[in-house]
């Protein structure tokens, strides 16, 4: 079944109702999402689908057919939430935390911090009390737009250099 994995296209054989969790760790190698629950009700599977955070536990493979399907192996440890997470005291066991990470992801880049603990609200983590996770995505969020404003700074000055030649 062909569909998008962490940027790349991909052709991966697996049965259709085999769980999209299974096929990551089992047939693709990306062991970076974890198994909780396995009833959709912990988070810890949590990828992103078509840019969606989705329990992984819950979704049939066969309904990723042609879609795009997004890992914590696909932010590459260079994603700001992950340097966040490592400061601001987001991760503890490790457990939870690239679903944690993944699910905070999608969520808006000037999301409020009531934002942030409803887009989180499905993702239980037992060690840090949940604190230094939301720091972790303030600072994150923080970071990303300093970000943004520099590439656009830059996009700015090389259009004001072009328009000067
Ligand atoms: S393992 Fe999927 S929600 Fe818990
Ligand atoms: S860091 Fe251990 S469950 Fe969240």
């Amino acid at each position: 079944m062909r569909f998008r994995l962490n940027g790349k296209q991909v052709d991966v054989r697996a049965p259709a109702m085999k769980r999209l969790l299974d096929v990551l760790r089992e047939d693709c190698g990306l062991t970076g999402t974890k198994e909780g629950c396995g009833e959709g009700e912990c988070g810890a599977c949590t990828v992103l689908l078509d840019g969606q955070a989705v329990n992984s536990c819950l979704v049939p493979f066969g309904q990723v057919r042609g879609r795009s399907v997004k890992t914590i192996e696909g932010l590459r440890g260079r994603h700001p939430l992950q340097d966040a997470f490592i400061t601001e005291g987001g991760a503890q066991c490790g457990i939870c935390t690239p679903g944690m990470i993944m699910a905070a992801a999608a969520l808006p880049p000037n999301a409020t911090l009531d934002q942030v603990r409803v887009g989180l609200a499905g993702n239980l983590c037992r060690c840090t009390g949940y604190m230094g996770i939301y720091r972790a995505v303030k600072k994150a969020q923080g970071s990303g737009l300093k970000a943004q404003a520099r590439t656009r700074a830059k996009a700015g000055t090389n259009r004001t250099q072009k328009a000067a030649r």
